[in-house]
């Protein structure tokens, strides 16, 4: 059976404050709105349609992007008639669609999968949740065997209705034809004059079709409509992503203050000390050892690398096996080859170090004059003296040497010696003089 979804990001988000539509704010380092597409797409949606307002261009270019078409809902009329928007870019599907909101970042594909599999055996399906304070939410009321009864919205529901725990979590799932022709039949002859998706069951079953009610946890269907309850979500994240390392053999002596990605891929057997914050599209293999306070982007480490205190790596940084990178430490766009190493105070861009090579304290590659930037090739086995600036575009062959201080503008040839600092001059006896001098003149002011 094919799979669809349409998700509904036509709302204001007003309660953010920000110029950034509310679906496009990040957890994890990944908009809100691509956690649920990778959910649904995790589930097996293979057509995923955002409903979208018309000012909403951002995020139809974000959805562009993710693989999936959008609409445009032109006026807000509630979730059902949100729903039927995707009507005309699903009409050549068939197959089962699940609908749900674009702003629950914790969403899963087990849930979606669970929706769409009691779909299969039920007819239609909801999830529905236990709330902890049920709130503003719908409430399900569910029949003798279990079924779906109906869904009350909160400002319609009566005192009963009210203290029903059971809640709406904003997932459906039902036979795309059918859902189509049912959201084109709602009314909103309701307290808030909306067109509403809880309605659909209603209409399914005056055509014989039954609503299951699939469950889930609370915290995934945490709903984002305010900078605190992001900050909520990103909390519930972060726990989810941390025992996800964990349980796949990840050390980390506190996990609570090592931040992760959405795609932060770890293998067992790394490990992580305190403080570390893995920005997008890192890789780290097993065996390597991420010390204290460092700050990862787009960088891959290999096994049995050692990475800070205090070092940063970032977009397009490869570290090879066995590389020490070390405190105050920049790579950016630069291969270090297996055992190279740069422990102290460096900026290493578009570069590369060949293996073994020792990067003194200081070393700069001068990679950009301003315009454009060049790149640095540092051959195997070299030893760059403490701070030398390299300045680029320059080679330094296999096994060279770079004296320390030295600003190399030139190519140096392999297993050669570059030093660039005028010749050391040395005055005998003159440091004494000079303190005798200095020693005279002071008694002669104390003196008067
Ligand atoms: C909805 C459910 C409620 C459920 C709750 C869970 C309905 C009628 N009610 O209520 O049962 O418990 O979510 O959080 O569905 N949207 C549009 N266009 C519209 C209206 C809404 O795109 O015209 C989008 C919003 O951007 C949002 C989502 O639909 O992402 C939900 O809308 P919202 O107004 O928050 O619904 P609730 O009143 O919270
Ligand atoms: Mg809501």
């Amino acid at each position: 059976m094919s799979k669809a979804a349409v998700i509904l990001a036509a709302g204001m988000g007003t309660r953010m404050k920000s110029a950034t539509p509310k679906v496009l704010h990040k957890v994890a380092g990944q908009p809100i709105l691509g956690h649920v597409i990778a959910a649904a797409r995790g589930a097996g949606a293979t057509r995923i349609v955002v409903v979208t307002s018309p000012d909403g261009q951002a995020v139809r270019d974000y959805a562009a992007k993710e693989g999936a078409d959008a609409v445009i809902q032109e006026q807000q009329l509630g979730t059902g008639h949100a729903a039927n928007c995707a009507a005309s870019a699903l009409k050549d599907f068939t197959g089962v669609v699940a609908v749900t909101y674009g702003d629950m970042p914790l969403l899963t594909s087990k849930t979606f999968e669970a929706s769409y599999a009691a779909q299969k055996s039920a007819g239609m399906a909801i999830v529905a949740f236990e709330a902890k304070d049920p709130s503003a939410y719908g409430r399900v009321i569910v029949d003798r065997d279990g079924m779906l009864d109906r869904i009350v919205e909160f400002k319609d529901a009566n005192e009963k209705e009210r203290a029903v725990t059971l809640c709406n979590a904003g997932l459906l799932a039902a036979d795309s034809k059918s859902f189509f022709r049912w959201a084109a039949n709602l009314k909103n002859d309701n307290a808030q004059k909306e067109y509403y998706l809880t309605d659909i069951p209603l209409l399914a079953r005056a055509d014989r079709v039954a609503c299951a009610v699939a469950r889930t946890d609370e915290e995934e269907v945490m709903g984002v409509n305010s900078r605190a309850e992001l900050a909520n979500a990103e909390a519930a994240m972060q726990r989810r992503l941390r025992n996800a390392a964990l349980a796949a053999g990840v050390g980390m002596t506190a996990p609570e203050t090592v931040y992760f990605s959405f795609d932060t891929v770890l293998e067992a057997d790394v490990l992580v000390e305190p403080f570390v914050v893995f920005a997008p599209g890192v890789t780290v293999r097993s065996g390597a050892h991420i010390k204290a306070f460092s700050h990862l982007e787009g960088a891959q480490v290999h096994k049995g690398a050692l990475i800070g205190p205090y070092a940063r790596l970032r977009p397009g940084a490869v570290i090879e096996e066995d590389v020490h990178i070390g405190n105050f430490v920049e790579v950016k766009k630069a291969r270090l080859e297996k055992g190279a190493k740069a422990n102290h105070l460096s900026y290493i861009g578009d570069a590369r170090v060949g293996a073994g090579a020792n990067v003194g304290a200081g070393t700069i590659t001068c990679n950009y004059d301003g315009f454009d930037k060049h790149h640095t090739d540092i051959g195997a086995g070299a030893f760059i003296g403490s701070n030398t600036a390299l300045v680029a575009p320059v080679k330094v062959g296999d096994g060279a040497i770079t004296g320390a201080g030295s600003t190399i503008t030139k190519d140096v040839e392999a297993n050669a010696l570059a030093v660039e600092r005028s010749d050391q001059k040395q005055l005998s006896g003159w440091a004494e003089k000079f303190r005798a001098a200095k020693k005279a003149q002071k008694a002669k002011r104390g003196a008067k």
